[in-house]
């Protein structure tokens, strides 16, 4: 067996040295073979993501607070299925994406190694990852206008300096789970506090998180069936934001 492998290198670089030859191309693994979670991530996320899990345009994914709001579970599922309703793709090859179930996994190990640093949560209050479904768009409006409004701009008013969130084309773009990350979680990238230093320094609770979600989702322009579910308190709302052309 070895001299056999032996002799075949031998071969292998004799003929590699004739003249005339072309040198022999780069190995190209197979693609299902890379198992590298570093390599995976480069290839598939670090795109949207950010090259290091941060300063891409989607969710921060290196950020310890978001490792420690999601589980293994979660994270799998996602990765596999991605997020119907957003630019979040499927990668599992069962759902229609290129990778392989042992490729979806050491993606999920690697965050999990690179960036879950202990428990960035520990006794912090933080609100659950999941919705509850009781957000109040009303009482959402207040959280957006004493919160959020100082950097993304009020609502129906100029756009603050952090861009807007009230975009119908951005809201289009996003599922309310993705939203719901990024009020937790923030942008320690870009500048956005976590939920712990929202309300004017202090924690937002768990309502409030829900509330102004709710708020966000009913900008969303037609279509998006939250709007149908116990939203007609809005309806008459006043200021239904300029921005929102697709809002009936
Ligand atoms: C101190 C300023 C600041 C405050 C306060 C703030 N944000 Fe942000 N927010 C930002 C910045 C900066 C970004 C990143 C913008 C970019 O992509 O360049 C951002 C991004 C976002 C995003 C997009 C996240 C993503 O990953 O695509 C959402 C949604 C959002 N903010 C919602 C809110 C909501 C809702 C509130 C109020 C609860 C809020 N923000 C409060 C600064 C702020
Ligand atoms: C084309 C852009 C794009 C690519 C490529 C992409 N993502 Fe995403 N991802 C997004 C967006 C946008 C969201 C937020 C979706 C939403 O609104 O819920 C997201 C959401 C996620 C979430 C869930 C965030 C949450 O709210 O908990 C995880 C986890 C995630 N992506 C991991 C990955 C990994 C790992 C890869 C590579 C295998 C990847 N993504 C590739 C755009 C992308």
């Amino acid at each position: 067996m070895f001299t056999l492998a032996l002799s075949c290198v031998l071969l292998a670089n004799g003929c590699s040295n004739l003249p005339g030859k072309p040198a022999p191309g780069p190995k190209v693994p197979r693609p299902e073979s890379i198992l590298s979670s570093h390599v995976l991530y480069a290839q598939n996320c670090a795109g949207c993501h950010g090259r290091d899990g941060l300063y891409g345009p989607a969710t921060p994914l290196a950020s310890p607070v978001y490792q420690s709001l999601v589980d293994d579970a979660m994270l799998r599922r996602v990765v596999a299925q991605g997020e119907p309703g957003s630019m979040m793709p499927a990668f599992a090859k069962s759902a229609g994406g290129d990778l392989t179930d042992a490729q979806v996994d050491a993606i999920v190990r690697g965050m999990r190694a690179d960036w879950k640093t202990g428990d960035a949560l520990a006794g912090a209050g933080v609100p659950p990852y999941a919705d509850d479904g009781k957000g109040s768009v009303k009482a959402g409006e207040q959280v957006y206008a004493s919160n959020c409004a100082r950097c993304h701009g009020a609502a129906g008013g100029k756009i603050g300096k952090s861009g807007s969130v009230l975009n119908p084309d951005f809201l289009a773009l996003m599922t309310p789970q993705g939203l719901r990350t990024a009020v937790i979680v923030g942008r320690p990238d870009l500048g956005m506090p976590d939920w712990r230093a929202q309300m004017k320094g202090k924690p937002m609770n768990a309502q409030d998180v829900s509330d102004v979600i709710a708020f966000l989702v009913a900008q969303k322009p037609a279509l998006a069936p939250e709007r149908t579910q116990g939203q007609q308190a809005n309806q008459g709302a006043a200021h239904q934001p300029k921005m929102s052309g697709g809002v009936r």
